[in-house]
């Protein structure tokens, strides 16, 4: 059996382990969950072991669970049948997990998903996209109509209504990694030239549009997160912005459509959003907006990362420093707490040989 000691976390990293109030939100740490696809829940309903598992992850300290990827309740949203939806049928499932979430002192949102070109045709029904080709030319799916682009704003709508209705403490749109959202922010996917394709501004207006929708469906106070990246699942070079002032173009109507959080998805929070300046994507988007922002990207995969003398720009006490510096408001830990439930925890009181140091076959991990 494993002894430890526990100790109070080093003076520098401690304020990541002190409670936070966020766009509304008090916290009990400002470390948030990641959203993680799992494909455990049978015919899109969440069962008792997926509410065990986020239960588990918010009893070992994180403050925010951001869920996996939920289907919006419309066929054309995505073709995985373990993969949740957030819809009427799922809705008891749903809210045992927020209980279970809840019980432990955690905050949760779902994260609201549409796969867009990465829907696989299974039942004949073609993907939809906002231009009908992928990033290189090529044919995929068919072009949304405005009628299409009317339904899946409604659809959005209507998943964060359900949510709002069965205690989830807000929502987050994922507009990020190359999916439906995010195929009209990237100038490579949308080829439109109607309202919703060419500059910056324009190619934001599906998403705006969500966020209103969203809005409206919810309450004034409910706290609205929007996932974006700069890389794609299937591309890590690819851009939506180059520059900071295209940025600040692509965020705005999103902001101004009510958005209350930015969640600024990097593969590791230490690199430079743009050339001239250390700060991250996260640091950048909090900049240009004046919105709180969570980081995330590569934190603590190694244990030989978490120590005071670790000489790493990917480190914990990098972290720290960013963090006190006030570069970002929420960081976002994913990997890690797969093999690691109480990662947050056991962390903060100096556990670090408790703590496992991430492989990828831990991906499968479910407990
Ligand atoms: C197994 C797995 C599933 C993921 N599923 C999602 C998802 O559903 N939605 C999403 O926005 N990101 C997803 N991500 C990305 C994570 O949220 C996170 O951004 C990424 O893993 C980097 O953080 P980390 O280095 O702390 O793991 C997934 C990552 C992993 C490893």
């Amino acid at each position: 059996m494993t002894t430890t000691t526990a100790k109070a976390p080093a003076p520098d990293t401690a304020r990541l382990f002190t409670p936070t109030t966020v766009a509304g939100l008090r916290l009990r740490s400002p470390f948030v969950m990641a959203p993680m696809t799992r494909l455990r829940s049978p015919g899109g309903v969440p069962t008792a072991g997926v509410a065990a598992y986020y239960r588990r992850r918010a009893a070992g300290g994180v403050g925010l669970v951001v869920t996996e990827g939920v289907y919006v309740g419309h066929s054309s949203a995505g073709h995985e049948s373990a993969v949740p939806r957030l819809v009427p049928e799922s809705a008891a499932g749903w809210r045992a997990v927020v209980e279970a979430v809840h019980a432990e002192h955690g905050l949760i949102f779902p994260q609201l998903w549409h796969l867009g070109s990465e829907r696989e045709p299974v039942d004949g029904r073609a993907a939809w996209t906002p231009s009908g080709v992928r990033e290189d030319g090529r044919p995929r799916g068919r072009a949304m109509t405005l009628t299409d682009i009317d339904d899946i704003v409604s659809a959005f709508a209507a998943s964060a209504r359900l949510a709002h209705g069965l205690g989830f403490d807000g929502v987050e749109l994922h507009a990020a990694h190359g999916y439906l959202l995010d195929e009209f922010l990237w100038p490579a996917t949308n080829r439109r030239t109607d309202r919703y394709g060419g500059p910056a501004r324009d190619r934001s207006r599906f998403v705006a549009e969500i966020v209103a929708a969203v809005r409206a469906a919810t309450a004034p106070d409910f706290p609205v997160a929007v996932r974006f990246s700069q890389f794609k699942e299937r591309d890590y070079a690819a851009r939506i912005a180059d520059t900071p002032a295209e940025l600040e173009s692509v965020l705005a109507p999103i902001v101004t459509a009510g958005a209350t959080l930015l969640h600024a998805s990097s593969r590791r929070f230490w690199e430079p959003a743009f050339a001239g300046s250390p700060l991250n994507l996260a640091g950048w988007a909090k900049r240009l907006t004046g919105l709180p922002t969570i980081t995330v990207g590569s934190v603590g995969l190694r244990r030989a990362t978490l120590g005071p003398a670790a000489d790493h720009p990917g480190s914990l006490a990098a972290l720290a420093g960013r963090y006190r510096s006030g570069e970002f408001d929420l960081v976002a830990v994913g990997r890690a707490l797969l093999a690691n439930p109480s990662w947050v925890h056991d962390v903060a009181h100096g556990r670090h040989e408790q703590v496992v140091d991430y492989r990828k076959e831990q991906e499968d991990v479910f407990f």
